[in-house]
């Protein structure tokens, strides 16, 4: 306790003495002591939402000192790195989606990447079965970090000074913050994992439980973002930082390199870009699922009167989950990273193919997956998302990851932040399934150096070719699907932000054929359902979005917006 308060006092003193940055500190703009999680606002200029308080309030105070929605991304991911390591990370990936008011769209892909050591049967016992732990926790589960790589690949469409950025991240972490109780649960449940996965001691582990209020201060990970700070890309993937990953890899038998490591690139990609009555939906190519996903679905609902049927009635509960069914079915099959299988891209988004995909769809009954398998093409618990817009209208939606929670659980020793346990996203034997229960094959086999499938949906919505929503979530493959039906909330039903976000959820993802429904979905809906032939069952939620949303103008704004973030955890909203 005293040690503690000891920790506290220290803290306090070095923010108001040394602390670098101008709005970071005690009776700041930015407190790391006191601050309130604010789920749903709207401002007139911009805003932010992400997964907790302090990050989105970074992302503000940034696109107050005249950074854009690009500048606000970067610190905003840095900052979760610090203050939400369940998720928020530098020793993961992801996938950014976003539009510059010019009309430019942007996919940036910082997805993870097998090593060069990999090979596809690297999870398999001698009899060929899959020891599906080793691609979960520990050394060996993670694939090639490639946040860093992207923030850098993003700051081409920044304006501050990358210091400006990362400094922030940099204070709180070396200063400290105050943990919610969300946080505290969470660490406390996770320490025997991180013991049990890492070879050196970490800030995440006490001996006593951590409790709310408490206050968590990383000095080597401070040390590795001042790395980043003082030398960019190279201050993570090469020099100190990169020889203590290898380092950690060979305590723990993992087999990442220092040729991995300075061989990694951020790739950007063409945007996915079509159109649902009217409106321009914009989402992220492989090697995400995700852009295609919600292309197939939303295409299979558009010759329907949908807003007609009500929100979450049986009859269009009913036909989104076959339209799920179908497009989890293709994904399966046929997606993977394109740089090492051919992705038939192009007919799986054509209407032509799209519908004939619906054409066994029965209103009345629920389809079988077995009998649902893909389409024939002759053509060969956490990640985080922020959703942003400037005052200019640039938007901004990414979507970042470990993949579970705190990924591997290893912390690298010396450095300060986890890796992630990516690898479990390849199919790691046909047929096997992965921790969210999604079945692959060889398109999403592992190679050295191919990035495993994702279902990561970072998602953009234009109206009359203006900005109108950003959107996405966590929830491993449930993301389309959430993404999905808030989309459909928003565009059909015309709801609102939050409403949209925190009604309940559904998921089918082709197998297993079971429709998962969040505890507080519609018992007659359900009951109906159920009469229909589905296998429905009860889950806890799932998802954590962001959204959004463009209102019309008034006579002073230059924008109004109105933001929410998701009920379901600490996420928080911000903006001016
Ligand atoms: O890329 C993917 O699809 C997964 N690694 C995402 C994991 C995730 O969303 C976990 N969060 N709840």
């Amino acid at each position: 306790m005293k040690n503690i308060l000891l920790a506290c006092i220290a803290a306090i003193i070095c923010f108001v003495a040394v602390g670098q940055t101008s709005f970071i500190g005690i009776n700041k703009a930015v407190d790391p002591f006191h601050y309130e999680i604010v789920k749903t606002k709207v401002f007139s200029k911009a805003s932010v939402a992400s997964a907790h308080p302090l990050a989105s309030m970074v992302g503000a105070e940034i696109m107050k000192q005249g950074g854009n929605a690009f500048d606000a991304a970067i610190a905003v991911q840095l900052t979760l790195a610090v203050v939400y390591s369940n998720a928020g990370n530098i020793g993961g990936g992801g996938f950014l989606v976003g539009r510059k008011t010019n009309g430019q769209t942007i996919a940036i892909d910082y997805r993870e990447e097998a090593p060069g050591q990999a090979t596809r049967d690297m999870y398999l016992d001698k009899n060929g079965n899959a020891i599906t732990n080793l691609s979960v926790n520990g050394h060996l589960a993670s694939g090639v970090p490639g946040t860093i790589a992207g923030l850098f690949e993003t700051y081409k469409y920044a304006k501050l000074p990358f210091k400006q950025l990362i400094q922030p991240a940099i204070d709180i972490a070396e200063f400290g913050y105050v943990i919610t109780e969300r946080e505290a649960n969470s660490l406390n449940a996770n320490k025997e994992a991180f013991i049990k996965n890492s070879t050196q001691i970490t800030a995440l582990v006490k001996d006593a439980k951590w409790k709310a209020g408490d206050t968590l201060i990383q000095k080597d990970l401070a040390e590795t973002l001042k790395r980043i700070r003082d030398n960019g890309q190279k201050g993570f993937y090469e020099g100190k930082t990169a020889e203590l990953i290898v380092e950690e890899m060979k305590r723990g038998n993992g087999i990442i390199s220092l040729d991995d490591l300075k061989s990694y690139k951020a790739k950007t990609r063409t945007a996915l870009q079509f159109k649902y009555k009217g409106y321009d939906i914009i989402g992220m190519p492989p090697p995400s699922s995700g852009g295609i996903i919600i292309w197939q679905m939303m295409k299979m609902i558009e010759d329907k009167p949908v807003a007609s049927y009500g929100f979450n009635s049986t009859k269009a509960v009913q036909l989104m989950i076959e339209t799920e069914r179908r497009a989890y079915a293709d994904r399966a099959e046929h997606l993977g990273d394109p740089d090492y299988y051919k992705v038939p891209l192009k007919t799986m988004i054509s209407d032509a193919y799209i519908k004939n995909r619906m054409k066994d769809y029965d209103s009345t009954k629920a389809s079988v997956s077995k009998n649902i398998t893909a389409g024939i093409i002759k053509e060969h618990d956490e990640t985080t998302h922020l959703s942003i817009i400037d005052k200019d209208g640039n938007m901004v939606s990414v979507t970042t990851t470990l993949n579970g929670g705190y990924g591997s659980k290893t912390v690298v020793g010396g450095a300060g932040f986890l890796l992630n346990n990516e690898m479990d996203d390849f199919s790691v034997k046909p047929g096997v399934a992965n921790m969210y229960g999604a079945v692959g094959g060889e398109a999403n086999s592992i190679q050295p150096g191919k990035r495993m499938l994702s279902s990561m949906t970072p998602t953009l919505v234009l109206k009359n070719n203006q900005p109108y929503i950003v959107c996405g979530t966590p929830g491993g493959t449930t993301i389309p699907t959430s993404v999905y039906q808030t989309l459909v909330n928003m565009l059909e039903f015309n709801m609102s932000p939050a409403d949209a976000i925190n009604s309940p959820k559904f998921h089918h993802q082709w197998l297993p054929d079971i429709v998962r429904v969040e505890k507080d979905f519609n018992p007659a809906v359900r009951k109906e359902l159920t009469a229909m032939g589905y296998n429905i069952v009860e889950a806890n939620g799932w998802c954590r979005l962001e959204v959004i949303k463009l209102l019309p103008k008034n006579a002073s704004a230059t924008l109004r917006v109105e933001v929410a973030a998701d009920k379901r955890g600490d996420d928080s909203v911000a903006g001016y």
